[in-house]
């Protein structure tokens, strides 16, 4: 959801700038530009579409030359995709240049404000606005940039991270956030502003988290940190441990097909992280017993990460007892949900950035609830903000559709349902160890499944013209076509419905016609053959059946014509596997469609708006 990035040092700004950006590619790609201080003042070069087209116009930095300087990749919020309307943004006049991430939600009574004391907008963003007040507050209090930015922090509704260039300091960076992602990293001669780690691992491991409705003014070698007051904060400089290779393809032709293959290690590591000597040990989380036993659970996330929440419902209640509810996050911030004392909200997200699950963690730790996140990136906002955080050893995920974080946040969900159903008496040694044995066996069953891709590549090949799939199952096979479904809409743009394999004749059914590709998904054995049935209802209308099955198992010629199958794995497990060939499938359609598998249309890997 837009990129921000900034340097200041002894090199040349550009070429860093839009190698950082590169690495932002994810949060946003419709438009993206950079700002730099040289000698003839601030420059700043725009392009519309895919950061390509603006290394193209810069020449790679080339035709910037300066030590300073900002950039900004966008997913558009106020304004069309244009290069009008792309970042950096400058005042009238030009004494302030700024990148901004979020989105300012009081814009319009500003933009009046401003417009009556003579300010003129070029263009449709919110981000003119912000340029403009401070602008504004710069020139009427004549108090310096840490004066002006205040005075637009107290006067600003909404989200932001903004780098902002200021032509009477040529030598500083000044940056402010507050609820969107920032962090600031250092070396002995140089400074960088990101919106997160991996754009600037290249240069530093030294980071600082800005936390909310604070500023800074970054210098070559330094950073001084400062609150709304304008008093110096002093922080703690971290050292972040991140493999730099993560971010990069590897030979790979995607980002997706390789994390999707770097399934079996993340589910591994995420294994081994939390599994000593044959136990479950989340105490480095600071989880306690007490934590082990709530009286409800409600799961929260959007996305995959809520269709994660989805199949973690079934595992939990079945193997703990305890009631789960699954809330997408937007719904669940403004629903004025009943809590109860005893009760543990989970949220789950890749990035830990996603402002409607942010939102949730706030709402339900308002209300005196315990939260337990589960979290991809370290020092991210619902990382910090949680009572406890579980961390997905995932490592950086690039392709804008999440497929290794999908994976590795099931699995800290299962250790999890181990853990309630031990604590709560509710299931004995025995299974408890037979079921993290099953779990073990999660990454070498993905291999299996990851060596017969051919398979679905030549599906896909076969199916390309393919315009209407429904994927269906019940309970966990549900679950996990709901993730599939949205995996082949995401990077193959074609329409897909997860749908509950019971539900389809209320209605949906009337949609199958001749050749309609139907995906079945049947692993629970206590609904296979009513999952059959419906197969059979549909292809006898038609629909061109897959089915997925544990092998060993085969449906009957009138209930599917293709039948896939996974490795057997205890059925509360399956969804691990399942989900492996249709991520398989929605990269292949992707491909041979000749799609942006990595970056498909409108879509921003960080979601920091509402
Ligand atoms: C975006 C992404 C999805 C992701 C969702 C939640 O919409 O495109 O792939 O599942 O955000 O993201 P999170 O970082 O919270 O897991």
């Amino acid at each position: 959801m837009c990129g921000i990035v900034g340097y200041i040092g002894n090199k040349q700004a550009a070429p860093i700038l839009l190698a950082e950006l590169q690495k932002l590619e994810y949060r946003g790609y419709d438009s993206a530009g950079i700002a730099v201080y040289g000698a003839d003042g601030i420059r700043v070069v725009k392009a519309q579409g895919k950061l390509e087209n603006l290394v193209r116009k810069a020449d790679g930095g080339a035709a910037l030359p300066g030590t300073v300087g900002i950039g900004h990749t966008r997913w558009a919020t106020h304004g069309v995709p244009s290069e009008t309307n792309a970042h950096p943004h400058t005042s009238d006049g030009g004494a302030i240049t700024v990148v901004h991430n979020g989105i300012l939600e009081n814009f319009r009574e500003i933009k009046q404000k401003l417009t009556r004391r003579g300010y003129v907008f070029q263009t449709e963003t919110d981000t003119e606005v912000i340029v403009d007040l401070i602008d504004y507050y710069y020139n009427k209090y004549k108090g310096g940039p840490l004066d002006a930015l205040s005075r637009f922090m107290t006067r600003a509704r909404g989200a932001y991270a903004i780098a902002v260039l200021f032509r009477d300091f040529p030598d500083e960076i000044y940056v402010a956030r507050k609820d969107s992602p920032m962090i600031v990293g250092v070396t002995e001669n140089e400074a960088f502003v990101a919106s997160d780690v991996p754009a600037i691992i290249n240069y530093t491991r030294d980071v600082y988290y800005i936390d909310n409705l604070e500023m800074a003014c970054l210098k070559a070698g330094g950073a001084t940190f400062y609150n709304l007051d304008r008093e110096v904060v002093e922080k703690q400089l971290v050292t972040v441990d991140l493999d730099a290779s993560a971010a990069e393809k590897e030979g790979w032709e995607h980002f997706m097909i390789k994390e999707i293959h770097e399934q079996p290690r993340t589910v591994e590591n995420t294994f081994r992280r939390y599994v000593n000597g044959g136990k479950v040990d989340f105490s480095e989380c600071g989880i306690t017993a007490r934590d082990l036993t709530p009286s409800r659970i409600v799961i929260t996330g959007c996305g995959s990460a809520y269709h994660v929440g989805v199949a973690l419902q079934y595992v939990i209640e079945q193997l703990a007892r305890i009631p789960v509810r699954v809330e997408l996050a937007s719904e669940f911030r403004y629903r004025d949900f009943i809590f109860e004392k005893n009760m543990l909200v989970i949220a789950i997200s890749q990035s830990g950035e996603t402002a409607d699950t942010l939102a949730a963690v706030r709402e339900a730790k308002a209300h005196g609830i315990k939260t337990l996140a589960i979290v991809n990136v370290q020092g991210s906002s619902i990382a910090r903000e949680a009572d406890n955080t579980v961390f997905t050893v995932a490592g950086p995920e690039i392709a804008v559709a999440t497929t290794k974080a999908y994976s590795a946040q099931l699995i800290v969900g299962y250790l999890f349902a181990l853990e309630f159903a031990r604590a709560s008496k509710k299931m004995d040694g025995a299974t408890y160890s037979a079921l993290l044995g099953e779990i073990a066996s999660i990454p070498s069953k993905m291999e299996t499944i990851l060596a017969q891709k051919e398979i679905y590549q030549q599906f896909a090949a076969e199916h390309v013209t393919m315009h209407d799939v429904f994927m269906i199952g019940r309970g966990i096979d549900y679950a996990v076509c709901m993730e599939g479904g949205l995996k082949l809409k995401e990077v193959s743009y074609v329409h897909t419905e997860a749908y509950a394999a019971g539900e389809l004749k209320h209605g949906t059914i009337s949609l199958i016609e001749q050749g309609t590709i139907v995906v079945g998904v049947l692993t629970q054995s206590n609904v296979y053959e009513k999952t059959a049935s419906n197969l059979e209802e549909v292809k006898s209308r038609g629909a061109n059946v897959v089915g997925i099955t544990f092998a060993g198992k085969k449906l009957s010629k009138e209930a599917a014509s293709v039948n896939w199958t996974i490795p057997h794995i205890a059925e509360c497990f399956a969804g691990s596997l399942l989900v492996v060939p249709l991520q398989l499938l929605s990269y292949y359609v992707s491909v041979q469609l000749g799609l942006d598998v990595d970056k498909p249309r409108n879509l921003a890997k960080s979601v920091t708006v509402e």
